[in-house]
C-alpha cells in the first residue's frame, strides 16, 4: 500500500482547494493500491519559517516543526494542491516546503494547478523548480480551469478527463514510489 499526503496548499476561508482535494480523495477511494492522507495547510497551522537551523540538519527546536517532519517522513507520495495566485502558488505552501529537507527528498510529487483564467498553469510552473530543488521526483501535473468545473453552488464539476489525467497521475506516483523503493533496496 502506497499512503499518498494530499496536501492543500489554500488556507482561506471558503477557498475551492478544499473541494479539489475532496475530488482527489474520491478518487484515490477508488485506487486499490493507494491510500491518503490529508494534510490541510489551514489545520497545520505552520507559523512562518521560525528555525534557526537551515533545514537540511534535521535540527527542529519547534515543535510545530518535529509535527511537521513527522507528517511528512511518513507518506511514500505526495499531491500538492494549489491555486494559482498572481501567476504563481501561494504563500503558505511555500513555507510548509522551505520549513523541512530530507523528508521531501526523493518522495515522488503530483501537482493538481487551478485556477481561473489559466488553471493554474503558471502556479505548477513556479512550483516545479522548488520541488526539483528539494529532491522531490516530479510526477506530472493535472489542471482544472475554475471557470469552467467550479458550479455557482461552489461544488466542482469535473469531466471524464478530468478523472483519467488524475487516474493516470496516480498511476504515475505508484510506479514512480515502487522504482524509488526498489532503488533504495539496491543502494548502499
Ligand atoms: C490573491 C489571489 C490571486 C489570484 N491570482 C490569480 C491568477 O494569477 N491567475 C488565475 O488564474 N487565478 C487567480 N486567482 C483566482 C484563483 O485561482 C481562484 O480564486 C481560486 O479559487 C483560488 O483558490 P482557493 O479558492 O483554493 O484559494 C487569484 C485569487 C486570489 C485570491
Amino acid at each position: 500500500m502506497i499512503t499518498l499526503g494530499v496536501i492543500i496548499g489554500s488556507t482561506r476561508p471558503g477557498r475551492a482547494g478544499a473541494e479539489v482535494a475532496r475530488w482527489i480523495c474520491r478518487r484515490v477511494e477508488l485506487q486499490l493500491t493507494l491510500q491518503v492522507d490529508l494534510l490541510d495547510l489551514a489545520e497545520v497551522a505552520l507559523p512562518f519559517l521560525d528555525e534557526a537551523e537551515e533545514p537540511s540538519t534535521g535540527s527542529y527546536a519547534h515543535r510545530h516543526t518535529r509535527d511537521w517532519s513527522r507528517r511528512i517522513a511518513a507518506l511514500d507520495a505526495v499531491m500538492l494542491v494549489t491555486p494559482e495566485y498572481n501567476n504563481s502558488f501561494p504563500a503558505p505552501l511555500k513555507n510548509a516546503l522551505d520549513f523541512l529537507y530530507a523528508e521531501w527528498r526523493r518522495k515522488p510529487v503530483g501537482l493538481v494547478g487551478y485556477g481561473m483564467t489559466s488553471a493554474g498553469t503558471r502556479a505548477v510552473a513556479a512550483l516545479l523548480p522548488v520541488v526539483t530543488a528539494l529532491g522531490m521526483v516530479p510526477a506530472g501535473a493535472v489542471h482544472l480551469s475554475l471557470r469552467q468545473r467550479l458550479a455557482a453552488d461552489g461544488r466542482l464539476r469535473t469531466v471524464e478527463a478530468d478523472n483519467a489525467n488524475l487516474d493516470g497521475l496516480f498511476a504515475e506516483l505508484c510506479e514512480l514510489t515502487a522504482l524509488l523503493r526498489a532503488e533504495a533496496v539496491v543502494a548502499p
